[in-house]
Formats: C-alpha cells, structure tokens, sequence
C-alpha cells in the first residue's frame, strides 16, 4: 500500500490524463472516472475505512461507523476538459493523507469521520455543476436531474443506471445530510490572492453567485456562396456581438463572463449556419451586480438577433446564489492553521464549490492551497508538494480538532 500524500497523489495522477494535451478528461461515469473511483475505493479500504456509495452516485469512506455529528472532508475526482490536476483531487488526496495523518498521530476520534468523492462538480459532462451536492440539498429535483443529458444524449438517469445505481432512488437525501456535523474542503486556488500574502495556506469566506444560461441563436442554413448577405438569417453575428457584450457588461457590473463552449450546426465552412449553441458562464462578488451583467448581455443578444432575422431562447440551465462561510467556524479555521497571533488569510473565491452548496444546509468551510500562478481549468494548474503538504498538515489539524470535539449529547 502507498503511503502519506506523495505516494496517493502520484498514484492518481496519470489517470485519465489525455496523452497530447496533458489535461485531464475525467467525466463522470466515463471510463477515467470509473478508473478514479475504484482508485479511490481501494486507497480508502486500505486505511480502514468502509465505502459506500450514496443514492445519488457520491463516494463515502467512514472511518467509524457512520453516524450523526461527522466530521466530513473531501472534494472531487471529475474534471473540466483538459483541466488541471489539483482541482478537486488536492481535496480527496488530502483528505486521505490527513485520515492517515490522524491515524499515525493516535488521535482518536470521538466524531465519525468520512472523506468524500461528490460527483458531477464540474458539470463538464450533464451541465449542471456540483450535481452531487445540489441533488441530496434538494438544491435541483430529482426529475430535472434525472433528465440532464450529455452531448450524446445520455441521460444522467441512463448513466446511473449503467453505474448499477437506480436512477429511482436520486434525490433529497435528509438522512445522509443530517449525518453532517461539519464539512470542510481542501481546493487549490483558482487565483493569485494567497500569492500576494505569502501564504501557503488560506481560508474561505465567500464564494460569489454564479451561474450558466445557454443560449439558442436560431436562423437558416444557406449557401455560403450563393445567398446575398441582405437574404441570411445567419446566427452567428449576433452571437458575436454577444461575446463582445458579454465582455463589456461584465466591466461595467464589476462582473466575470465567459463563453468558453459554443456547438454551431452544421458546422460547415461553407453554409451559414442554422443554429449557434453558446452557453454563458457568468459571477460578480454580489447577486445585484450578476443580474445586471447577465440582463446586459441577453439585451445586447436580443437586440443582435432582431437585426438578423433570428430568434434567441435563453434558458439558465444554474444558478447558485452567494455563499458567506459561517464566520465562527471560518475563524476557528483560520487560527488553526496560523495560529492566533496570525491567523490564516481569509479570502472569496469566484469558483464554484461542492462546500458552498452544502453552505446552505450544514456547517461547511474551506481550506485554500496557494496557487503561484493561479491558473486553474487548464493543464498548466499547479501547486508546489511543500504546498499541498501544507495544505494537508493544515487539513490535518482541522480535522484533529473538529473529531475531538465532544459532542454535548
Ligand atoms: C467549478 O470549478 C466552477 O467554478 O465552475
Ligand atoms: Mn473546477
Ligand atoms: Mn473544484
């Protein structure tokens, strides 16, 4: 069995990385995922822990027998197309190294502990991010995400079911979630803040509201060379003019949008097209400031395909609004992994996580390892090993605390 954090990481690494590009293309319930999970079942029975595997797909490993009051810790394994290889498994990698941690120091916990693999987070594969995690809140219902399909059409029921799970049986799950005593995250920054503080290690304090709307610019596919430009309906100009205001509304609100996945059909140097598919990713540090970026953008896209002869359906396919981390329990964080004379930074973060929408429902907080470039959803992510075992030992010693912690009944 390998151990400490070196060992697992360089275990997990080289699955389903793509051989030319050097990103990760770990969908969930393809082939690398399939690949990751079993990876992760075996690192967490080798350290005594028992796996289960929830209604709604998501990975537990229960050191203790399961129960109320836990302490649970862990990220996610699925990645964007040709991510990088920290977000999400810095999360699970650490948390498994911290349960050996634990373990090597005789700490003895007086809380059930469970690391976590949720599935879904990016929502690279069904679309709707943090899947997991919204379907056991009750945050999406479990008919919406039972009929969520992928580029192919498969559903996120029939994927399931080709798991072996019952599609039946997603949804809420209270019980589970009332197994939560707490729940913190380990997540590689997705920006330069802990950089510029010189810190390896820092704390969350909000995650900004977010969210995706797709975008169906629809005309008539025609002969590029033969259809006079005043006879089109062609989709694409518009969609343009809606990239270029999509950049514009976002400096103005003090916003962030991105258009980073368009589908045109047919697709073909020489035809106009009949439909451009783009979907809209859009956040601001406050829920005023996103409706006012994203009512700019779908104005600007209206207006554009008025003057083309084509129609627009806008649909949001998420939403996520603000998440302010409980400051007690951010705080305490913060002291832990710094000290109280200087107590770690605390930081919000744009991205979006599985721990802010367990926000909603139970305890939850995060725990940031330095980026030093800050790149992230790209093959180029990275953070140094001092880092990430500094982001472990700090994970460690939160959780030393937390399943010490008696309960008061
Ligand atoms: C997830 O990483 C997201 O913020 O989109
Ligand atoms: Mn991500
Ligand atoms: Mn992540």
């Amino acid at each position: 069995m390998s151990t400490g954090f070196d060992d697992l990481w360089n275990d997990l690494v080289p699955l389903g990385r793509h051989r030319s590009t050097g990103g990760y293309r770990r969908f969930s319930w393809g082939a690398a995922d399939a690949e990751v999970r079993a990876w992760f079942a075996e690192a967490a029975a080798d350290r005594g822990l028992k796996v289960e595997t929830d209604r709604n797909g998501n990975l537990w490993a229960w050191w203790g027998r399961p129960g109320p009051k836990a302490v649970v810790t862990g990220s996610h394994l699925d990645s964007v197309p040709d991510g990088g290889a920290f977000d999400g498994p810095l999360g699970v990698v650490g948390a498994l190294a911290a349960v050996e941690e634990l373990q090597r120091r005789g700490v003895r916990p007086e809380r059930p502990l469970a690391v976590v693999v949720f599935v879904e987070e990016e929502g690279a594969r069904f679309g709707v991010p943090c899947l997991g995690t919204r379907l056991i809140t009750g945050a999406i219902t479990p008919e919406r995400a039972a009929g969520l399909a992928d580029a192919d059409g498969i559903t996120w029921a029939a994927a399931l079911e080709r798991a072996g799970l019952d599609s039946a049986r997603i949804g809420p799950d209270p019980e589970l979630l009332g197994r939560i005593g707490v729940f913190v995250e380990l997540h590689i920054e997705q920006g330069r803040a802990l950089v510029h503080s010189g810190h390896a290690v820092g704390v969350a304090s909000a995650v900004w509201p977010h969210g995706r709307w797709r975008m169906d610019f629809s005309g008539q596919a025609d002969h590029a060379g033969t259809t006079r430009m005043a006879d089109r309906n062609d989709p694409m100009p518009p969609f343009a003019e809606t990239v270029l205001a999509a950049r514009a509304a976002a400096e103005e609100h003090g916003a962030v949008a991105t258009i980073g996945k368009v589908h045109v059909a047919p697709n073909g140097t020489n035809a106009v097209p009949s439909r451009v598919r783009a979907w809209l990713d859009a956040r601001a540090p406050d829920e005023a400031a996103l409706r006012a970026a994203v009512d700019a953008i779908d104005a600007a896209a209206r207006r554009g395909s008025a003057a083309h002869g084509v129609s627009l359906a806008t649909y949001q396919e998420s939403y996520t609004p603000v998440v302010t981390f409980e400051s007690g329990l951010r705080d305490r964080l913060a002291e832990i992994v710094g000290g109280r004379a200087a107590p770690a930074p605390v930081l919000p973060t744009g991205a979006g996580h599985d721990a802010g929408v367990l926000a909603g429902a139970v305890p939850a907080a995060m725990l940031f390892v330095r980026n030093p470039t800050g790149i992230s959803h790209a093959p180029e992510e990275y953070a140094t090993p001092a880092d990430c075992r500094a982001g472990v030992t700090a994970l460690t010693d939160v959780l030393a605390d937390l399943v010490t912690e008696k309960s008061e009944d």
